[in-house]
């Protein structure tokens, strides 16, 4: 059987224009700028108007004809849909099939919303690599898009700080012959032994939205931060450092670092586990906080725009979220 090296042929991203500053926040809840940079690292968030088709979906497909420019495919080029949303469209049809017929694709190729909340994105990509290197697709398109202002509770100043909107693609493909772009190793975890420590409960078919649910408040996001963030810098550096040394390579040879951008705090406690130099750790939570499984495809899209981030660059994904879910993903670009 012949494998294909996997390859990011196209990246693009979507980000709303309206701005929520923590000044904004302030005006509801009892805090201020100088708390949420300080504990945070974010001075600034987007939130998606849906009225403008600022929806998972239709941020996505934004996204998507900057990828399709960028590795100069059509709609129809692509011949497989992976959509993480924490909060899709709708419970169905999924996410994918809304872009799909956003992007007027007629090739009724198959499509899917996966949700492991903000390791999303990272967690397709391994399922897309494999499927590429194996032949089975050609052009994987995967998303991580998402609505955060849909589930934050803007009277909880414990969480509704850390949220913003946005989305981040990238199309999966073959890599020619005469190139060495590949995917090097990854990993996949979840412990949901510390599910209950950021949750949503209502609205799912466990518990459906009724007035006694919404006297309660229980349709916004709930978090015991302090757990989330002692987890977050755990799994992140000890899956980093696993996939690695999957990969027979070491620190050393990392060229970017693209972690899931929830806390500048997390970042740097990472980083600094590693001894990683902090010029090669990617960072945007200043400006668009924690988009769920869309920080890591933004990052990786800003990057690649910027021409900072090149052909033949090692590249070291790491992500966490809800469930409590985490993954790592290192490859050459
Ligand atoms: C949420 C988070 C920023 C809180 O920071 P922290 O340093 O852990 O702060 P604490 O929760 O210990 O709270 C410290 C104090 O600040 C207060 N506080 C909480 N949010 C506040 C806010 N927005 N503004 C001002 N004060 C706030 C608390 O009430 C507490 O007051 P107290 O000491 O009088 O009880 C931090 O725990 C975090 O980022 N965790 C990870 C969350 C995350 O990444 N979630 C997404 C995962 S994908």
């Amino acid at each position: 059987m012949k494998f294909f090296n996997t390859k990011i042929l196209g990246t693009g991203s979507y980000l709303p224009d309206k701005i929520l500053t923590n000044n904004d926040i302030a005006k509801r809840v009892d805090t201020n700028h100088q708390w949420i940079v300080e504990r945070t690292g974010i001075h600034e968030r987007r939130i998606a108007d849906p009225s403008k088709d600022e929806t998972p979906s239709g941020m996505a497909a934004q996204a998507t004809l900057k990828a399709l420019e960028a590795a100069n495919l059509t709609p129809n080029d692509i011949d497989l849909i992976l959509f993480s949303a924490t909060i899709p469209d709708m419970f169905f049809p999924n996410s994918g099939c809304m872009l799909q017929h956003k992007l007027g694709i007629t090739n009724q190729c198959p499509a899917l919303d996966i949700n492991a909340a903000c390791t999303g994105w990272v967690y397709a990509l391994p399922m897309a690599d494999a499927m590429i290197k194996t032949g089975l697709y050609k052009h994987i398109l995967v998303v991580g898009s998402e609505m955060t202002s849909s589930f934050n509770n803007w009277d909880d100043r414990n969480t509704c700080i850390l949220f913003g909107d946005g989305c981040g693609v990238a199309i999966l493909g073959r890599a020619s012959e005469n190139e060495d772009s590949q995917f090097y190793s990854s990993v996949l975890a979840a412990d949901a032994s510390k599910k209950d420590h950021l949750i949503l409960e209502a609205g799912g078919a466990c518990k459906r939205i009724t007035h006694d649910v919404l006297e309660k408040n229980e349709q916004w996001v709930r978090m015991t931060g302090q757990e989330v963030f002692k987890s977050a810098v755990k799994t992140m550096a000890s899956l980093s450092e696993k996939v690695i040394k999957d990969a027979g390579k070491t620190m050393a040879d990392v060229d970017w670092f693209i972690p899931h951008q929830a806390n500048l705090r997390i970042i740097e406690a990472v980083g600094q586990r590693f001894n990683f130099p902090p010029n090669k750790v990617v960072v945007n939570v200043d400006r668009y906080a924690n988009t769920s499984s869309a920080t890591v495809p933004i990052a990786l899209d800003e990057f690649v725009r910027e021409g900072k981030i090149k052909r033949g660059d090692n590249v070291l994904f790491a992500a966490f979220g809800a469930g409590l879910t985490a993954g790592a993903v290192f490859f050459k670009y």
